[in-house]
């Protein structure tokens, strides 16, 4: 074994991984911590050292998963010496705290999103790994979906054009039964904002990845329903688990916000985010236009990307399906022979590839580290400012 300290700069062989989160999150990382040095060359290997999670079935999901110990403490995973990096899967209002205790024990941290509750915190993260020279991601993982990464790679290489359209949407309609009980992620103290920090955060982030900043913004929020069941006490942990009790709580979050943005290269924005899409159930949409073509992607259709070519002869123009599954489209070639197509989770095994390569043993910035997810925190909080004064907000630095 040759396993150093991530910090020391020094190669090593040996990740030791604590993850933070042992439900849906922790799930999915566990998932990419398993798989990920099987279909990449790693130039460190992970290993699923502890995992810390609240409750009686954190031991069941260690065995399970393959972690080697479980705690419910998590101020022991970030001080322990054998642990090289801190993943934390935890409820929002946890990230600030749970990253920072980290960078201060000079780990890499792998961050959920959004970063944190709001900007204010985000800047002490950004702070903390700086001062404490450590990697660090947040887990907008939708970036590394082949068919996005390509999108980006076109976008850079000028197939666009000038950019003047921005449009995106992340529906979901899993809240629309006002009997459904008021999860965590329906309480500010612990979720900072409803579908906004949830949903447009991941567009806001994919936006800013294949477009540039965003200067200023104007938005609504609204929440359609204002008083639901608190949860039921014993109810399980996933979210089709919960159940209704009989008492009821304020619901102080939005249900869906809009917004409009202008980007810093002159694009006009559109944003739409909502928990309230009857039938959609993860639907991720973009659009780029611009002055030589469009590009369109829908999760939902992960490993497809439609391009239409405005330098073609007009008569046979028209949106183009790509498949993203060839070899050597970004991340494919470690995956299945062409035309085999991947899913959600490989988006989770991409980033942990990137992160443990390029930014924990390569040194380089892997990007959204905190400095970059700050800014996509900035735009947040911006539209909720515009929401709450009703007019455009400018977006802070
Ligand atoms: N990247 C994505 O696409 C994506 C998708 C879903 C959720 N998320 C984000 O991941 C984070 C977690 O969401 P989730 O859906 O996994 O939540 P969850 O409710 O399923 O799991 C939360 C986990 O945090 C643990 N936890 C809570 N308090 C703790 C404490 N004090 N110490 C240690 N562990 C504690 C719980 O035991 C649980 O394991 C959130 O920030 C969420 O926004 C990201």
């Amino acid at each position: 074994m040759n396993v150093v300290n991530p910090c020391t700069c020094m190669i090593m062989k040996e990740l030791n991984v604590g993850l933070i989160g042992h439900q849906f999150m922790g799930k999915a990382h566990s998932n990419a911590y398993h798989n990920v040095a099987k279909f990449f060359t790693l130039k460190a290997k992970p290993v699923m050292k502890v995992v810390c999670g609240i409750g009686p079935d954190v031991p069941v999901f260690a065995e399970r998963w393959g972690w080697k110990e479980n705690t419910q403490n998590y101020k022991e995973v970030v001080k322990r010496d054998d642990i090289h990096m801190v993943d934390i899967c935890t409820p929002n209002k946890l990230h600030a705290e749970m990253a920072i205790a980290a960078a201060e024990n000079k780990k890499a941290v792998l961050c959920e999103k959004p970063m944190a509750m709001d900007a204010a915190e985000a800047k002490q993260m950004v702070a903390a790994a700086k001062k404490n020279k450590v990697p660090t991601l947040v887990s907008f993982c939708y970036r590394r979906a082949p068919a996005v990464t390509f999108m980006k790679q076109m976008i850079a290489a000028g197939k666009l054009g000038r950019v003047y359209h921005v449009r995106a949407q992340y529906l979901q309609d899993w809240i629309m039964d006002p009997k459904f009980p008021r999860v965590w992620r329906l309480v500010k103290a612990i979720t900072g904002s409803g579908a906004h920090g949830d949903l447009n955060a991941h567009i806001v982030d994919m936006a800013r990845y294949l477009v540039g900043d965003i200067d200023e913004v104007v938005g609504m929020t609204e929440t359609f329903i204002k008083q639901r069941p608190l949860e039921a006490p014993g109810a399980g942990a996933g979210l089709r688990d919960k159940k209704a009790g009989s008492k009821t709580g304020a619901v102080d979050v939005d249900d869906a916000c809009a917004f409009l943005a202008r980007f810093a290269n002159g694009a006009m924005g559109t944003f739409e985010a909502s928990r309230f899409s009857g039938g959609h159930k993860n639907g991720i949409f973009i659009e780029v236009n611009g002055s030589k073509g469009s590009f369109k992607f829908n999760f939902e259709d992960m490993n497809e990307l439609w391009y239409l070519d405005l330098e073609e002869d007009n008569r046979e123009q028209g949106f183009k399906r790509i498949l993203v599954t060839e070899p050597n489209h970004p991340y494919v070639g470690v995956w299945w022979p062409a035309g085999h197509i991947i899913g959600y989770e490989h988006n989770f095994v991409n980033m942990l590839a990137d992160f443990i390569n390029d930014g924990i043993v390569g040194r380089k910035p892997v990007m959204p580290d905190f400095a970059d997810a700050l800014k996509t925190q900035l735009v947040l909080d911006a539209v909720l400012k515009s929401a709450e004064e009703r007019c455009w907000v400018k977006v802070g630095k």
